[in-house]
């Protein structure tokens, strides 16, 4: 891999409480990686929901492509996941859609991306599985503009491997993410590579997106 890629985020990561800070770094850098993003309460409240979700055989492996290609490929992706339903949350699941919803609102206050909403689903990686390098947006071909992971692993060791991998920009230096409980991730869906890298226990997280709800006009 590249000799400039670095194990951890170039700068500092950043403390609690910081929805501001986290619209500063998507307007700056177009990422932003927020330690103890939710109380630790919550953490725990959405890791016992998707074990629960696990243990019901509820989770469904997820695809890749979009309509009608649509395909299950273990060799790109091997996360089975649950789409979040609003009606039906627990109040772990509540508490995160409403910090959720406080910085898509800020977003669009600060940054103008004129976010309609967030979609998120429960993934759950089995030991050694991964997704490979990928991008979440293709230029105006889709609606997500801003991608957002929490992780919900407790107790995360450097030797469980797992790290969210981010490609920077248009070279190939990277920056990898540690999946540990309460982290949050944010970057822009059309700028950044990334892929899982597989883990040697099972990886907890909720990935979401904030969305417009139509394409917006292409800029010449
Ligand atoms: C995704 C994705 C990253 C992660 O689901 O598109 O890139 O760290 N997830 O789980
Ligand atoms: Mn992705």
């Amino acid at each position: 891999m590249a000799d400039n890629a670095a194990l951890l985020p170039p700068e500092p990561a950043i403390e609690s409480d910081s929805l501001e800070k986290i619209v500063d770094r998507l307007a700056t850098q177009g990422w932003a990686v927020t330690p103890h993003f939710v109380s630790g309460d919550v953490t725990e409240g959405l890791e016992r929901n998707i074990a629960e979700l696990e243990s019901c055989n509820r989770l469904q492996p997820a695809a890749v492509g979009r309509g009608a290609g649509k395909v299950i490929e273990p060799s790109i992706r091997g996360d089975r996941i649950f789409w979040l339903d609003e009606s039906a949350t627990s109040a772990a699941q509540q508490e995160y859609l409403a910090r959720m919803e406080r910085l898509r609102t800020l977003i669009n206050q600060s940054l103008f991306l004129g976010l309609n909403e967030f979609e998120c689903h429960f993934a759950a990686y089995p030991p050694g599985a991964f997704y490979s390098r990928h991008i979440d947006q293709h230029a105006n071909q889709d609606t997500r503009v801003v991608s957002a992971i929490l992780y919900l692993n407790t107790g995360w060791m450097p030797q469980d491997a797992g790290e969210l991998r981010i490609y920077v920009d248009d070279d190939d230096s990277y920056f990898d993410v540690p999946p540990v409980a309460g982290t949050l991730v944010t970057f822009l869906s059309d700028r950044f590579y990334h892929e899982v890298l597989p883990a040697g226990r099972t990886r907890h997280s909720i990935t979401g997106w904030f969305r417009r709800r139509t394409l917006s006009p292409v800029v010449q």
